[in-house]
């Protein structure tokens, strides 16, 4: 095994993310299924097509494009990351799949080793939302780019304006009147790296992507956006409150509680956290969405066999 979790995003996507918390990790995996499946049914992928996956991560939607694209589909792993690219290359050895999958370092607003029109569809999930603002329509266009004339792309974003900022009384959807003073440290200290209007999650919304999308020159555009409020809390139990990353950018709970407060405080902090945590007494604000589109032209016809 060639596995390696060195870089930032091998780091969060295999293991910061669930906490090691298996109850986070199955509601994470759980919530992820259908986005899946939403985001190849979209792609509306068939038998022998070649598939681009920008920002693959550990695969979850590439190998399910491969599945779809099986017998004879090929599917080519693109990401930054070149630990989640090896990881995913192990995978793919051991079931088998090597044969039909290709795997590409670099950025998804630089495609430069795949040729202009070369792909039948391109599919990515929550990768734009970590490009830097000037960086996520320069990446739009390079999927039109390497489309082909009548290929698809699919893609799955959420849209994290939808829940910010917070009104003062909330943090991570908690109510925190009674330590209103120490949530307003925690609050400095996760968003501190990272001013709101520059953080790249929250920089853009679903009107955004319409117009990238547009812009490039796609056609046909299809987009579905999902918001819910759900009186729920976000975390499964305090371990996951405090030691689940969100995303690779920006602090965990322990960490910004670490940097914003005395041990006394974060005594005071964490008595009145605890008990809504693990009751679950928060409200979740959520919005998703879904776009696919085609890039106009013929779909050429396969060569006869
Ligand atoms: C939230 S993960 C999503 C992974 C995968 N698409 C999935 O559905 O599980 C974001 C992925 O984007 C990759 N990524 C981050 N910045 C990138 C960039 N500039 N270009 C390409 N990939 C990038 C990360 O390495 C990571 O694999």
């Amino acid at each position: 095994m060639s596995t390696s979790t060195n870089d930032k995003w091998a780091r969060w996507l295999l293991h910061g993310r669930f906490a090691d918390d298996p109850a986070r990790r199955r509601s994470i995996l759980t919530f992820l299924a259908p986005v899946r499946e939403r985001v190849l049914d979209n792609a509306a992928l068939s038998d022998g097509d070649t598939v681009l996956d920008v920002g693959a991560g550990d695969g979850l939607i590439a190998f399910g494009a491969l599945d779809r694209v099986a017998p004879s589909g090929t599917v080519i792993l693109h990401d930054i990351s070149q630990d989640l690219l090896n990881h995913s290359r192990d995978f793919a050895e051991t079931a088998g799949m090597l044969d039909r999958c290709r795997f590409i370092q670099g950025s998804a607003a630089d495609l430069d080793a795949i040729g202009d029109d070369s792909v039948d569809a391109v599919t990515t999930r929550s990768v734009l939302i970590y490009l830097p603002a000037e960086e996520k329509a320069q990446a739009v266009r390079e999927f039109y780019r390497v489309l082909k004339p009548g290929g698809r792309i699919s893609l799955f974003e959420p849209i994290n304006r939808f829940g910010h900022p917070e009104p003062d009384h909330l943090l991570c959807g908690y109510e925190v009147t009674p330590v209103a003073d120490l949530a307003a440290k925690v609050r400095q200290a996760a968003e501190g790296r990272h001013p709101p209007e520059e953080h790249p999650l929250l920089d853009f919304d679903e009107r955004d992507l319409l117009a990238w999308i547009e812009q490039a020159g796609f056609s046909e555009v299809h987009l579905d956006y999902k918001a819910e409020i759900i009186p729920r809390g976000w975390f499964e139990d305090w371990n996951a409150f405090l030691h689940a990353a969100g995303n690779p950018l920006d602090p965990t709970m322990a960490e910004a509680m670490a940097e914003a407060l005395s041990s006394d405080e974060a005594e005071r902090f964490s008595a009145h956290m605890l008990p809504l945590v693990d009751s679950r007494q928060g409200i979740q604000r959520m919005a998703l969405s879904y776009l696919w589109a085609t890039k106009p032209g013929e779909v050429p016809n396969p060569p006869a066999p």
